[in-house]
């Protein structure tokens, strides 16, 4: 519950985000960005620290690593970050899968950043492609059947995974779902194999299931728990021309402590003195995991592939450099181009031996 009470003490400029005049804008607070809140104004960058123990940022670049599923067709995703609320995959896989799967410990919200193909499901076939969401209910049985080799970032979250509570935006937020691909039923016929496997994914597996007949066997269904596609070409960027908005506008999805957002090309704040690049904060109370898919932020280009990791209570933040490059080109630049996939979690995560031995140690 916010409080009415709002203080301002000492030197803050009049605007939030804005004519900083030589200060850092940094953020305390609750709730992500939704909570109390208390802006402080600081004269050095939060981020310039050395750091001991586990507590700190990773980056690694997903194109070092190799899950088994790059270079074996029975092999699996490969595990990044972990807690109780959702577990956070890399799957490369380049050959199609000879064998189905059933994600048995939570639904599936699958970002598909590089490779197209078809993902066969109990719903009926669907298309994928860059920039596309997948969605796949728990326990739901499916196959990949890749065109090429890709790259997934696979979020598995226990709880059930949600469109947000629109609010006062109503059916514009956080999109049209009319604009989602739903499947059409198609019964899959028998390829002549004398028994089909059905691998369970689950903490302690997995196990197989045998069938002698095809699993994707269904001829229609209805209800509203379902698979569906949705590409982030078709997703409804919310702007201010006078303040950057936080992270929570951008939210496309939401499960028990898990909450997925994309930060996509837009118009940048036009206002004279408007910050553009996101003010410092210390996750007070989320975790945070940024995937940078493409694009570039005021020219300077992002990695695409890297993925990022904030613990909560830990400063980050785009560097002052880039920071003082956005205000010097406030006037060459009016759009931000990037695409950044962004997953915050409630509970701390845990990252891999895999992520750990390829953090880059940037800090
Ligand atoms: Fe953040």
């Amino acid at each position: 519950m916010e409080s009415f009470v709002h203080l301002r003490k000492g030197v803050t400029p009049r605007r939030l985000h804005a004519d900083l005049d030589g200060l850092k804008d940094d953020e305390l607070g609750r709730g992500g960005f939704t909570g109390r809140t208390a802006n402080l104004y600081r004269t050095g960058d939060p981020t310039a620290y050395r750091s001991e123990g586990p507590l700190r940022p990773t980056d690694a670049l997903t194109s070092a690593l190799a899950p088994e599923d790059q270079s074996a067709a029975t092999g699996s995703p490969m595990l990044l970050y972990s807690n109780v609320d959702c577990r956070i995959m890399l799957s490369r896989r380049a050959e199609q899968m000879p064998f189905f799967v059933r994600y048995v410990d939570g639904d599936l919200l699958i970002f598909v950043h590089a490779g197209s193909g078809l993902v066969e499901t109990e719903f009926g076939p669907l298309r994928y492609r860059p920039g596309d969401w997948l969605y796949l209910p728990k326990a739901t049985t499916w196959r990949q059947v890749p065109d090429e080799a890709g790259t997934w970032l696979m979020i598995q979250a226990t709880e059930e995974f949600r469109v947000p509570p629109a609010g006062q935006i109503g059916r514009h937020f956080p999109f049209d779902p009319a604009q989602a691909e739903i499947p059409e039923p198609q019964a899959m016929e028998s390829d002549g194999r004398d028994e089909y496997e059905v691998r369970l994914i689950h903490e302690g597996g997995p196990t197989s299931l045998f069938y002698q007949h095809h699993p994707l066997d269904v001829a229609g269904w209805r209800g509203d728990n379902f698979a569906f596609t949705f590409n982030i070409a078709d997703y409804n960027v919310i702007t201010s021309d006078s303040v950057h908005l936080p992270p929570t506008v951008h939210l496309f999805m939401q499960a028990a402590g898990v909450y997925v957002m994309n930060f996509l090309p837009k118009r940048a704040e036009s206002v004279p003195g408007t910050e553009r690049v996101p003010w410092y904060h210390r996750n007070v109370d989320y975790d945070e995991i940024a995937f940078f898919h493409e694009g570039s932020l005021f020219g300077a280009p992002m990695p695409p592939g890297l993925i990022s990791h904030a613990p909560q209570g830990v400063h980050h933040g785009a560097p002052e450099k880039a920071r003082e490059r956005a205000r010097r080109k406030f006037d060459d630049y009016d759009r931000i181009e990037w695409t950044v996939i962004a997953v915050d979690t409630r509970r701390r995560l845990t990252p891999s031996p895999e992520i750990l031995a390829a953090d880059l140690g940037q800090h």
